[in-house]
């Protein structure tokens, strides 16, 4: 069989970051708008930097405000819950991301609650979560909005399709079920109590794996011509490189899932891109509705 085709996330994002720098264009030339995106690093986790400069790169270059508060690792919860509620009354920011995970000192979800339902440009918020789950007009989470968006764009209408997520997380898994359930596939979600999870994956058209366990998932469980989507972004030793060196994997051995599947995405290079360049089109969503503007062709 010939090898599956591989999902140019890269490609993709670019092509999203354009069109919402048109939107930015357009909307500050007919208002008095500039989206404006805040986000908040607590501690120095070096791959939560990396992410943060990034986020603030891109937000600039679409022609956007962006601003980043940088806290220490033993910042209290009190001192972060001020930090929102300024930003919360700041007219200039529409998007607040708080970079996940926090210090064990703080409480995640006290923090998510307190940020402005409609500047949660993450979509993590409960009200946006049940506002996603009942069809309202949510904020929607970046990661799992990218992976529709390649899907279809892969698939066209996914109606009818058996999708199988793997993993059960907040940020992805449980969002990601959501979303799949509003285009008509029917949803299963696995994790690691599941029985004969082989199987399961198996049973998939569309296989996404959420678990952050490197190569966890094997050629062998992914259904001929299967579309697979690997949020996974694992780094693990690569002394083939040389010694102390690293490479990033994914939660699919993704040589082996190449041999068997219809379309997948690399890592890197698959679905993280899409994350930031969602996270800039939500922004702009905010800016838009905050505004009373209407909603942008993104
Ligand atoms: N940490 C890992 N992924 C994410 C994300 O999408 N948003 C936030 N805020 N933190 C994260």
């Amino acid at each position: 069989m010939a090898d599956a085709k591989r999902i140019d996330g890269k490609a993709f994002a670019e092509g999203l970051r354009e069109r919402v720098g048109a939107e930015v264009a357009r909307i500050k030339s007919e208002s008095d708008v500039t989206p404006g995106l805040a986000v908040v690093l607590v501690g120095e986790d070096p791959a939560s930097s990396v992410y943060v400069r990034n986020k603030a790169k891109q937000t600039e270059e679409a022609g956007m405000k962006s601003i980043e508060h940088r806290m220490p690792m033993e910042t209290n919860e009190a001192d972060l819950l001020a930090l929102i509620g300024e930003l919360n009354g700041d007219a200039s920011i529409n998007g607040i991301l708080v970079q996940l995970p926090l210090p064990d000192q703080i409480d995640e979800q006290k923090v998510l609650a307190a940020i402005d339902v409609e500047k949660d440009v993450d979509g993590f918020h409960v009200e946006n979560v049940g506002r996603l789950w009942t069809g309202g007009d949510a904020l929607v989470p970046c990661t799992p909005f990218g992976c529709i968006l390649m899907l279809k764009e892969e698939l066209g209408d996914l109606s009818g399709q058996r999708a199988v997520i793997v993993g059960r997380s907040n940020i992805v898994g449980k969002p990601m079920a959501a979303l799949l359930l509003a285009e008509s596939c029917t949803v299963s979600i696995c994790h690691s109590r599941t029985h004969d999870l082989e199987e399961r994956c198996r049973e998939a058209d569309i296989l996404v794996a959420a678990v952050g366990r490197p190569e966890m998932i094997r050629g062998d469980w992914v259904k001929p011509g299967a579309v697979v989507i690997d949020v996974g972004i694992n780094r693990i030793d690569a002394p083939e490189k040389g010694e102390g060196k690293t490479r990033l994997v994914g939660d699919v051995a993704y040589d082996e899932a190449l041999q068997v599947a219809g379309a997948i995405t690399p890592v890197p290079g698959g679905v993280g891109p899409m994350t930031i360049a969602c996270l800039l089109r939500n922004t702009v969503v905010a800016a838009c509705r905050q505004n009373g503007l209407n909603d942008p062709a993104l």
